[in-house]
């Protein structure tokens, strides 16, 4: 008895320790509830020629069950040898054993522990097919004279570059040490000085403990420019003035999310700048966010992606997903927190345009997902993580935060997210963990203003609640009424005042369209709300849009109960030339031109198609260019043509998203 009680009560300690009760991942072998990595200590040569880093980590970790074996995941790994020591300084080899790879979670890597051993070495080095590195030859960067290498962790992709326990539950530390040729730079999501001479041998000291999905690292020849007093940008000297006159804004970024939220707890905030095939548009790395080159647009429209990986640095660094189906509380979170951001630094009209586009996102998946893939809390198990990646986290994730603002007031709701981070920081915690929260510091304050708020429902149903908010913008009202004016031939292109618009607006207009291929209803805009997932386009509002647009036969689904709507060539040609569209220098206009392309069949648009995706990687536009095009036969056969060629080009997690959509057989 007594000794259950004793164990009882080594069980509750063990697993408080961090205040994380343990919740299952299903996307990691490891066993961190038996035995803890606390810290990580790496060492790497970085092989340009053999496209691999070789070299060693060495584990700190806490011993809670002292009979469990150490269980680390890892995905093509070459492990040479793997050592414990009781002090850090003499090590002997411990048996250790690479189990069954899974295509989806790679490989456990299971090492006996000897009674005393504290520290454990692995040497080893990565494949050059690492899902998580990519590796640039000169032409595929900016300067086109030396190569160019990062790293992708998240979601589960730091276990193929480092041997860990690769789930968000464990938090490490970190330093490193890393070698590259004499003339490139390493930066790393540490402590980076950006005054470090370039010799080739660089150390990292990473003093906050983070998730392995936050452990990053890049090596190129980059140049630095401060943008204010703790933050800066590195990038392609050819690249880097540009970037810093884009991101000028980001100090006053900082201070504006201080002010709602808290102090930014990470030192400094640096951006670098990536070669343009990034597959993603940012990654908030800590200190050293990643951003794609497509953002930089000239005229610092599309910097909402600073304000979104900033706000990170709270939502997702701070307070931390536990597993990948609690993804949403990193991601919607930071929406919420990006547009509270464009709001201070922009004013309301831009958070209001940003709000409303994401909704239009949010309806346009909806209409696509299955009803398991449109829930908060996502069962994922069995599933490659970046699968929940949709805008269910992200944007019906934000709606519903700004469900809870509206409800119970700014001022009251601010007081609340901020204690929220202060509460967990440096935790990484579930859904259930937030919902208790919630209840006690919010909701059961005022039961009746709670009742209006179906918590349930936002988190654990398919589609949102029919009194969720609807994000409008009066700028985007009118944007819609000049949509409609044009065809309905009532004006011509030329004549919509799209000098004076933003390139919100300009997006707005193109989405208002109609487009080919959908289900009626489907490519609403978000001014005009019916509370379902579907809305009238600016082509249904009116009675006139024959004049602009062709109707033709059974649909491309094969269907022949709806007749396609597409615009005739000429007015494709008419808004061209108006807006210079398909020359435009703008990722996202140019994006929405491209896909509209495709769908209406305009060909003079066609080679900047595929220049588009012979330079860019970024998967958010090249998947659904290569979707659209494979609807067709002769679509399908010219993306082939350019995806041979492209392949060798992208990054491994575009790759397998591409492979996916055209069916390749590599
Ligand atoms: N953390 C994400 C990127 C990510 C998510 C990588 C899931 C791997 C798996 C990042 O913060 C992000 O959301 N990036 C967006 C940009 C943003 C402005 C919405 C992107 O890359 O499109
Ligand atoms: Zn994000």
């Amino acid at each position: 008895m007594k000794n259950l009680v004793l164990l009882l009560f080594i069980l509750c300690v063990a697993t408080t320790v961090d205040s994380q009760p343990a919740a299952k991942d299903f996307h990691s072998y490891s066993n961190p509830q038996d035995v803890r990595v606390r810290h990580l200590d790496l060492d790497w040569d970085v092989s340009f020629d053999k496209k691999i880093l070789q070299g060693a980590a060495v584990l700190t970790i806490d011993r809670l069950n002292k009979q469990a074996p150490l269980i680390l995941d890892t995905r093509h790994l070459n492990i040479d040898e793997v050592e414990t020591s009781a002090n850090g300084a003499k090590y002997t080899a411990t048996k250790f054993s690479v189990g069954q790879s899974d295509p989806i979670l790679g490989a456990p890597l299971t090492i006996q522990l000897p009674a005393n051993a504290r520290f454990v070495r692995i040497s080893y080095s990565t494949n050059p097919d690492a899902s998580g590195l990519q590796w640039l030859a000169p032409a595929q960067t900016a300067g086109k004279k030396n190569p160019f290498m990062f790293t992708q962790s998240e979601a589960i992709h730091a276990r193929s570059w480092i041997p860990l326990q690769d789930t968000p539950q464990v938090r490490v530390t970190y330093t490193a040490r890393v070698r590259t040729p004499r003339n490139l730079l390493a930066v790393m999501s540490a402590e980076n000085e950006p005054n470090t001479p370039h010799d080739g041998d660089y150390s990292f000291r990473m003093p906050q403990a983070v998730p392995s999905y936050l452990i990053a690292l890049a090596v190129g020849d980059l140049s630095f420019r401060p943008l204010g007093r703790r933050t800066g940008v590195y990038a392609e000297p050819v690249v880097v003035d540009k970037a810093a006159s884009e991101f000028s804004d980001t100090e006053k970024m900082v201070e504006a999310t201080e002010r709602l939220y808290g102090p930014y707890r990470w030192g400094r905030y640096d951006l670098l700048v990536l070669p343009p095939s990034f597959p993603y548009g940012g990654m908030e790395n800590p200190r050293l966010t990643f951003a794609t080159p497509t953002v930089i647009a000239g005229d610092k429209s599309l910097v909402s992606l600073v304000a979104h990986e900033l706000a990170h640095s709270w939502s997702g660094n701070l307070v931390t997903n536990a597993t990948w189906r609690d993804f949403w509380l990193n991601e919607g979170f930071t929406v919420y927190l990006e547009r509270r951001i464009l709001e201070a630094v922009y004013g309301r009209s831009r958070e209001e345009m940003e709000a409303a586009l994401g909704l239009r996102d949010l309806r346009d998946d909806l209409a696509r997902l299955e009803d398991r893939d449109e829930i908060l809390h996502i069962d994922l198990t069995g599933r490659d993580p970046d699968e929940g990646s949709t805008d269910v986290p992200y944007e019906k994730g934000a709606l519903f935060l700004r469900h809870l603002e509206q409800t119970f007031g700014r001022a009251r709701f601010d007081r609340f997210l901020r204690s929220y981070f202060d509460h967990f920081a440096f935790q990484s915690i579930t859904t259930d963990q937030f919902l208790a929260y919630l209840k006690t510091n919010l909701l059961n304050e005022n039961p009746s203003l709670a009742a209006q708020v179906p918590v349930d429902e936002w988190i654990n149903q398919p589609g949102i609640p029919a009194n969720a908010p609807k994000p409008t913008s009066s700028a985007f009202s009118r944007v819609e009424e000049q949509a409609k004016r044009w065809l309905g031939g009532e004006v011509p292109a030329s004549a919509i005042p799209t000098a004076k618009w933003t390139t919100q607006e300009l997006l707005h207009f193109l989405r208002s369209l109609p487009l080919p291929g959908d289900a009626a209803g489907m490519q609403g805009n978000t001014g005009n709300t019916t509370g379902t997932a579907a809305a009238s386009t600016a082509a249904e509002s009116t009675t006139a849009s024959p004049d602009r647009t062709t109707a033709t036969g059974p649909n491309r689904n094969g269907s022949d109960k709806s007749d396609v709507v597409v615009l005739d060539p000429q007015s494709m040609a008419e808004l061209d030339q108006a807006f210079h569209l398909t020359q435009s220098g703008n990722s996202e206009i140019a994006f929405q031109w491209l896909l509209m392309s495709i769908r209406n069949r305009y060909e003079p648009a066609y080679s900047r198609l595929e220049e588009f995706l012979m330079t860019i990687g970024r998967r958010k536009f090249i998947k659904p260019l290569y979707e659209e095009l494979a609807k067709t036969p002769e679509g399908k056969e010219r993306a082939l043509a350019i995806y041979r060629r492209a392949r060798p080009t992208y990054h491994p997690i575009s790759v397998a998203a591409i492979d996916e959509v055209l069916k390749w057989k590599p």
